[in-house]
């Protein structure tokens, strides 16, 4: 009776798989997202094959650039040899069919670890020449196999700038996921220790471009000025503590909604079960379907390949 009653399922197709990438061969685990590493290439394949073989239809990338390599403007988020790149030629090589999802924002290229190019006084993130940038970084991300670039900026206009210069360079089939309703986060704690793009206590905080945790009317303002630029599917994040946001961005989008549950939120379950202060799994699976409750088709989650491995075990859920 509960089965044929239950409203909301999750299932396979709902999850999208952030994955880290790093220059070294191997892993190295991220000290504050137990049971995450920073993964070589090649590791990555592996990762990537355990979660199509789970039944795992997408994944995100992540690159976490060396210190050396980064400078005020983000060059190398330009080049089409860069680390991200590399990745998603090697993934989408191996496995075609698995949608490839990359972040278009400078901050892991940036020495200062902002998402943007910094106005001449160093005050400010600078919106106009960043999204000139952003619209070549989408473009080398697409060229070398990106399915779907996902501007996790927060900069103005850059959704209709950057789905211009992809049809301009004929990649007219490469999606948009914006970042549209992204809060200025405590959540994002440990994502910034696993790429390294901690912003240092003195500079300008993100608040500036981020949005403010108070505000749902900002939230409903952005998704519709994506929507309106282009962008096939509208992200709001994080997502636990934002079910509201989600349930009234989802109520109204024409596009599909994802929502990102952070690396915070993911480290609070694992930090509280290592402590035995929670039952991890059933935490885990209840933010989850939550998320989806709210009304989030899709949902990144670094539980993803967990999640995916055990609907596997129980015949796909
Ligand atoms: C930045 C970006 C961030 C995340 C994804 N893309 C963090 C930030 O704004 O510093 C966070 C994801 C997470 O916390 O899991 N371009």
């Amino acid at each position: 009776m509960r089965g044929l009653v239950r409203e909301t399922r999750l299932g396979v197709d709902d999850l999208i798989w952030p994955l880290f990438v790093h220059e070294l061969d191997g892993d190295v685990e991220v000290s504050s997202m137990p049971g995450v590493a920073r993964m070589g290439i090649d590791s990555l394949l592996r990762s990537c094959e355990r979660g199509v073989a789970a039944g795992l239809r997408a994944v995100a990338i992540f690159p976490s650039i060396e210190a050396g390599l980064k400078d005020a403007e983000g060059t190398l988020a330009l080049r089409d040899d860069n680390l991200v790149c590399r990745a998603v030629r090697a993934v989408k090589a191996r496995f075609p069919d698995l949608l490839v999802v990359t972040d278009v924002a400078l901050d892991p290229f940036t020495s200062h670890g902002h998402d943007g190019l910094l106005n001449a006084a160093g005050t400010d993130v600078d919106n106009d020449s960043t999204v000139e940038v952003l619209c070549g970084q989408a473009l080398v991300q697409a060229r070398a196999g990106s399915d779907v670039v996902a501007p996790s900026d927060m900069m103005d206009g850059r959704v209709g700038a950057i789905r211009e210069a992809l049809d301009g360079g004929g990649h007219e089939g490469t999606a948009i996921m914006a970042y549209s309703v992204k809060y200025a986060s405590a959540f994002y704690g440990p994502f910034r220790d696993a790429v390294g793009s901690k912003v240092g206590k003195d500079a300008i905080g993100k608040a500036g471009y981020q949005m403010d945790p108070a505000n749902v009317r900002e939230a409903l303002r952005e998704a519709a000025l994506d929507e309106g630029e282009g962008a096939d599917i509208i992200m709001v994040k994080p997502a636990g503590p934002y079910l509201d946001v989600v349930r009234e961005v989802a109520a109204a989008s024409a596009v599909p909604v994802a929502a990102y549950q952070v690396s915070g939120e993911y480290s609070q379950i694992k930090a509280a079960e290592r402590l035995g202060w929670l039952d991890g799994l059933r935490a885990r699976d209840e933010s989850l379907l939550a998320i989806k409750r709210a009304g989030a088709d899709m949902i990144l989650t670094y539980f993803a390949l967990e999640v995916a491995e055990e609907l596997a075990r129980r015949g796909g859920g």
